[in-house]
């Protein structure tokens, strides 16, 4: 399947067709009525194309998995982290190496394993014998888009430091803060199912990520896709044929564009009424935080910009809602033994929350 992207074209919704959700269903009742549109800055419409053709480029190698690949994107332009959840064998690790081969980013990847030290991640200090001083001997998180692979397979005490790195921006090591690289994006994978021996990632923590991508298993036409892709002796280890296509400065360009992305005060209203909902559901536990509500207003900005906009609907809030808050609520043990999801409960609540027009 070849993606359809036509970057240049004006007005063209450059992750999909206009109007479509990136994350599944979304109503189409509640677009905003006349647009209030903030202005686009220089630079920005070609920010836009680059983004777009990062897609297409991924598309060389992953088939599908477009609303994941356009969840990493709107993380690249929010500075955001994701965690990304799928079974194995889904193309989570391939989607984030090619991702990284079609930007003119600095890459690295850790397999957690359940020996990896919090020392492998961010880096030591190692005795040089030669000046007989010690020396930081920077980690793998010293890069600009880190895949931390398998994260739940890691002890607690390593997927901390990680998780510290993500938050503070930078390493602490022997009294001296080192800062990290910007930008500076970590997308995580893990598998759903509680294997043994895995450590569920602490539920105070998941806040850190700013998207939860779930990758589903492939329709069958797109199974298809895949396996005559291998038949043609396609190796997902040989990504040679990923070309950059976006800087960083196109996503420095992005970002500047989508802080210029007007917010009417209903849009604002509507956020907090969805985050109000999920504090107040009787199936769950614990609802999303003002934190999690900014979280959701800043993904769905970026994605009205990536949709050729100047302003972002009610539409874009909703379908950013699941990615962006499923893994900030937490389920009742009734709920969950009736089978409740996160999911589930977020889509009832957008059924019943009034969207303003
Ligand atoms: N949508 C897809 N497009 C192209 N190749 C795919 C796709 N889905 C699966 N594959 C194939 O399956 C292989 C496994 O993918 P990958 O190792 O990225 O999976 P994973 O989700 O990271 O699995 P794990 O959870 O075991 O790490 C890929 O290298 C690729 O050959
Ligand atoms: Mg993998």
């Amino acid at each position: 399947m070849t993606a359809a992207v036509s970057p240049g074209s004006p007005g063209a919704a450059p992750f999909g067709s206009a109007g479509a959700a990136p994350f599944g269903p979304a109503g189409s009742e509640g677009v905003a009525g006349p647009p209030a549109p903030g202005a686009d800055p220089p630079g920005a419409e070609a920010a836009r194309a680059a983004l777009a053709a990062l897609r297409a480029e991924v598309a060389k190698a992953v088939v599908g998995q477009d609303a994941v690949v356009t969840g990493l994107v709107i993380a690249l332009l929010c500075r955001g982290h994701v965690l990304l959840e799928g079974v194995p064998g889904v193309a989570k690790t391939l989607l984030v190496r090619t991702l990284a081969s079609a930007l003119a980013l600095d890459f690295k990847r850790i397999q957690f394993t359940p020996d990896l030290m919090p020392g492998d991640v961010t880096g030591s200090l190692v005795y040089d014998a030669k000046t007989a001083e010690f020396e930081f001997r920077k980690g793998p998180v010293f890069t600009n888009l880190l895949l931390a692979d398998e994260i739940n397979r890691t002890p607690p005490k390593t997927q901390a430091a990680l998780l510290e790195a993500m938050e503070e921006r930078q390493i602490s090591v022997d009294g001296a803060a080192r800062a990290l690289p910007d930008p500076f994006i970590v997308a995580a994978t893990q598998n759903p199912i509680e294997y043994e021996g895995t450590y569920q990632l602490p539920e105070a923590q998941l806040d850190r990520f700013l998207l939860k991508l779930t990758v589903p298993l492939p329709p069958r036409e797109q199974e298809i896709a895949v396996l005559e892709r291998h038949a043609l002796g396609f190796d997902p280890r040989d990504l040679s044929e990923i070309k950059p296509v976006a800087t960083a400065a196109d996503l420095a360009a992005g970002r500047d564009a989508v802080k210029q992305v007007h917010v009417a005060p209903k849009v604002l209203g509507y956020v907090v009424d969805l985050a109000r909902a999920t504090r107040q559901s009787p199936s769950l536990r614990i609802g999303v935080s003002p934190r999690g509500a900014t979280a959701l207003l800043a993904a769905a900005r970026a994605w009205g910009w990536l949709s050729g906009r100047t302003y972002v609907t009610p539409d874009d809030v909703k379908a950013l809602a699941r990615p962006a808050l499923r893994h900030r609520v937490q389920l009742r043990p009734e709920a969950e033994i009736e089978g409740a999801t996160p999911d589930g409960i977020l889509d009832g609540i957008l059924a019943t929350v009034p969207v303003p027009r």
